[in-house]
């Protein structure tokens, strides 16, 4: 395939990889390189498969939307009418071959991240040192950073959010591409070990072009907690103490004192298995399964590690306290560890029993971190005290650093539910013990009751009462909770939680449940009313002596990034998350009490992604104070922490943007830029209503010109598209809702109703208040990028044409004042950047945009005809070259929901 040389043309300029001053031009012609040679390879395999004429079609079809996006009208028809021609049996492979070509692509920009070409620029350790060099240039004493860092609390919360559209088997063949590939790139390789390479790689893309692109089946909640802990064994087990390597000799570099032996920067938490919002799939039996696996996948990779060390640590010289711990044994380190060993075993066979359902005898196994941690000191210790410094400092440390991140359990699990879920309960229990009916009381009766029972210890529901299904399944997700131990679990969330009784129903339904130490109960705010509100929520629990005393000084709340932005629009959204987290520490310091943030992000900017480090400097000061803790979800997982040399690279981003963002308390926006805001929210709110919830005629045009409805059929996760059944958009999860819009690439919720508030600014003549403001502003200056990113993906072209084939005549005018709106709104931010371009500071991302869409492009015009042929007569034929569009515009786009 030749025709894919072109496609990785360096940059005309520097990327924006490197800040200003420093320029250095990146070398993009390892990654060229590389995509040409897959490309070359996936058309051998294409033609080895299906024949010459078929890679000549292919070639033709490429051939004609490079021209049609050079702006050759006859191309574009020519384009049109090939794909119009295309036989039933023909739709697949070709939309395969270019989808495929664009993971293909993805690879190869992934691994080029991680390359040695680029590790001069982006390496883990070169990132980490020059922050902490800036920040000591800076004038941060070393005792100060050394601090700062000895307190990172980075907390990551897997969930099973279902945006990932490639399928696990596919995953592991792109890891193995991206290992050939950097293999490729070591120096010295013999002919031999370069053409087995070469040979793999042929190997690899031949087995995806003989598979299967998609799951025939949804994956039960235990398989996404399964793929959850692969990713931890195959990548995060290696990273973490990677990671920590190289922060600690930064440390040591830069401030004279390495990382205490203690410090557990990171950790994880799960949510697979435990996210039960709108997922009736995830039961009470689900997470009491998927915590004993998790338990299980701990103790297996110990085992691993302990066999290592078993085989490594034969020295007989030890100190005192290992020799009382060892006895007589001739080579006491490895006498402790056999101890380890045969405690792992067993405890791997207590759990595999219990996984049975059988009732194993009690038996004497892991259930502290201690009983590792405590052993293996010891003999990191003895190694020390008799000058075996090296050794004590190489694979045993690394044991001991992922003892203090993954302790016993791997991960904890966060379990989360509904509010309305705990109000139904409550509604059951009052009426059953004749109260009256909890959810017709208002909040100051529901808070007075809930009170009044958490401060009273008999049982609150009556004996053999027998509530409903859903009722009994909220119930039995508490006792779950209420078996394990308190370091099992992260916290129990509540979705849509909207008044202080949200917070107090779950501590009465635990406590009722017999929870005995506290678990932080966070309620996540989701709309733009109850962020507006979090505040007075809060501040009416903290002022309540039964719940100040029960969360002892601290509590955690999350903020909902998507379902603010579904809500209210991108702008207002994003604002109303920054009062609610500026007026949360407020009012938690009030009250002297630690505030964990925890933000639920998405991967796309519609659910409030952003690169980790604009997103971190665009918090408000003090936000990141008590730590880091945030949703990674889906694709997400697999492009930031799925490889550990990209999870080390991960993890030290977010090291450094929490440092700097701690002791280089990020500007707080003046008064004038704060009423700016307040305007800006209101009339893009406003704006964004007026379509999406005023527009009558809107939900269908929404139906008709996206592949919402095809993709609730999309077997990606385990949980419905949908909240419940039927319903406009209110009940379609933010997910889907911004995942039909990148499909046609109207990008619409990304940023509907942020150009039209900042076009009357401007019109008022305040456009330099703007500029000042996104100069000197991280968190307004990042909001203007994310809306030139979401502008130069979206694509007025394609929309149209979805809405040619798709809409209905009466429909139309609404998508074209869509595209008037948009164009006007990127020429606004063009004038408030000064620029004439978008991404005009970031020519690389541009091009990589530019270039993709050559292979997007008949994929766009393939789903739009599928599309409608399948929507007048539904085939599994047709369905099946839908989501081999979907999932190719997906890599496309580089994210989908
Ligand atoms: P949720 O998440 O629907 O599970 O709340 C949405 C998102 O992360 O975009």
């Amino acid at each position: 395939m030749g025709l894919l040389l072109s496609c990785c043309r360096p940059a005309a300029q520097g990327c924006q990889l490197v800040s200003a001053g420093q320029v250095r031009e990146p070398d993009y012609s390892g990654l060229r390189s590389n995509v040409s040679q897959l490309g070359h390879i996936l058309g051998e395999t294409m033609a080895a498969a299906e024949g010459d004429a078929f890679l000549e079609l292919i070639e033709r079809i490429r051939v004609l939307s490079k021209g049609a996006r050079d702006g050759s009208p006859a191309d574009r028809e020519a384009l049109l009418s090939q794909l119009r021609q295309l036989d039933d049996e023909q739709l697949v492979p070709v939309a395969r071959a270019f989808a495929q070509f664009l993971n293909l692509a993805n690879i190869a920009e992934q691994q080029h991240m991680v390359s040695r070409t680029m590790a001069p620029l982006l390496s883990a350790s070169r990132n980490l040192n020059k922050s902490l060099l800036e920040l000591r240039e800076e004038g941060v004493a070393t005792q100060q950073i050394a601090d700062t860092i000895a307190a990172l609390k980075i907390e990551l919360v897997l969930t099973a959010h279902p945006t990932e559209i490639t399928r696990r088997t596919l995953i592991h063949k792109h890891g193995e591409i991206g290992e050939c590939l950097s293999q490729l790139e070591l120096a010295g390789l013999t002919e031999r070990e370069q053409s087995r390479l070469h040979a793999r790689l042929r190997e690899l893309i031949a087995q995806i072009w003989h598979g299967d692109d998609f799951r025939r089946e949804r994956p039960t909640p235990v398989d996404e907690a399964k793929w959850g802990f692969a990713v931890v064994e195959e990548s995060l087990w290696r990273a973490v103490p990677e990671f920590m390597r190289r922060l600690d000799e930064a440390l040591e570099t830069h401030c004279g004192t390495g990382l205490p032996l203690d410090a557990a920067p990171v950790s994880f938490v799960s949510w697979m298995g435990g996210d039960r919002d709108g997922n009736p799939n995830v039961t009470a039996e689900v997470t009491r399964e998927v915590m004993l696996l998790s338990r299980w996948q701990a103790v297996d990779l110990y085992q691993g590690d302990i066999e290592r060390l078993l085989e490594e640590l034969s020295m007989t010289r030890c100190n005192d306290a290992l020799r009382e711990l060892a006895a007589e044994a001739h080579e006491p380190y490895r006498a402790i560890l056999r101890g380890l060993r045969d405690l792992l075993r067993r405890t791997q066979q207590h759990i595999e029993a219990l996984l049975r359902g059988e009732t194993p005898a009690p038996v004497d196994i892991l259930v502290s971190e201690e009983q590792l941690w405590e052993p293996l000191l010891a003999c990191y210790q003895s190694l020390v005290d008799c000058g075996m410094q090296l050794i004590a400092r190489g694979s045993l440390l690394d044991v001991l650093r992922r003892v203090r991140c993954f302790g016993v359990h791997l991960v904890r699990h966060d379990i989360r539910q509904d509010s309305a879920r705990h109000t139904q309960a409550l509604s059951e229990i009052t009426r059953s013990l004749g109260l009256g009916d909890y959810a017709e009381w208002d909040e100051d009766t529901r808070r007075a009751f809930l009170l009044r029972e958490l401060g009273n210890r008999r049982p609150l529901t009556p004996r053999r009462w027998q509530p409903s299904a859903d009722v009994q399944e909220v119930l039995d997700t508490c006792a779950v909770a209420a078996e394990q131990p308190t370091r099992a679990l992260g916290a129990y969330v509540i979705s849509m939680a909207r008044q202080a009784s949200d917070v107090l129903a779950v501590h009465l339904l635990l406590q009722e449940a017999g929870v005995e130490e506290a678990i932080p109960v966070a309620p996540l705010f989701e709309t733009l009313d109850d962020l507006s509100r979090a505040r007075e929520v809060v501040s009416t629990l903290l002022r309540d002596s039964w719940y100040s005393g029960q969360v002892a000084g601290r509590m955690m709340v999350m903020i909902g990034y998507s379902d603010s932005a579904k809500d209210a629009g991108v702008l207002a959204a994003s604002w109303a998350q920054y009062r609610a987290q500026e007026e949360l520490l407020e009012v938690c310091g009030q009250y002297g009490v630690e505030l964990t943030l925890f933000h639920g992000r998405g991967g796309t900017i519609g659910r409030g992604g952003a690169p980790a480090q604009q997103a971190l400097l665009s918090q408000p000061p003090g936000s990141l104070k008590n730590g880091l803790r945030v949703t990674e979800q889906g694709e997400m997982i697999r492009t930031k922490l799925g490889w550990s040399s990209l999870a080390v690279k991960t993890l030290a981003l977010y090291t450094v943007a929490i440092c700097r963002a701690n002791l280089l308390t990020p500007p707080a926006p003046r008064d004038d830029w704060r009423q700016m805001m307040e305007a800006l929210s209101a009339d893009s709110c406003a704006a964004y209503r007026a379509v999406v919830r005023e527009e009558p005629e809107f939900v269908p045009y929404f139906r008709q010109a996206t592949p919402e409805q095809e993709l609730a059929k999309l077997p990606l996760g385990s949980r419905p598209a949908r909240r419940k059944a039927g319903g406009g958009i209110e009940s379609l999860r933010a997910i889907p809702w911004i995942f039909a819009w990148s499909q046609n690439r109207l990008m619409l919720p990304a940023w509907l109703g942020a150009g039209a508030a900042l076009a009357n600014v401007v019109a008022q003549g305040k456009a330099a208040l703007l500029q000042q403001m996104a100069q000197e502003w991280p968190f307004f200056a990042t909001r203007l990028s994310m809306l030139e990113m979401v502008y130069a993906k979206a694509d007025e072209g394609l929309s149209a044409y979805y809405d040619d084939v798709l809409v209905p005549a009466e429909l139309q005018p609404i998508g074209a004042g869509l595209r008037k709106q948009l164009a006007m709104d990127i020429a606004t931010v063009l004038t408030i950047q000064g620029a004439e371009v978008l991404l005009s500071e970031q020519t690389w991302t541009a091009e990589t945009i530019r270039l993709r869409n050559i292979y997007t492009d008949p994929l766009n015009f393939l789903q739009a005809e599928l599309l409608k042929r399948n929507r007048q007569r539904q085939s599994p034929e047709l369905e099946r070259a839908i989501m081999v569009t979907i999932a190719g515009i997906a890599a496309g786009m580089r994210n989908t929901g």
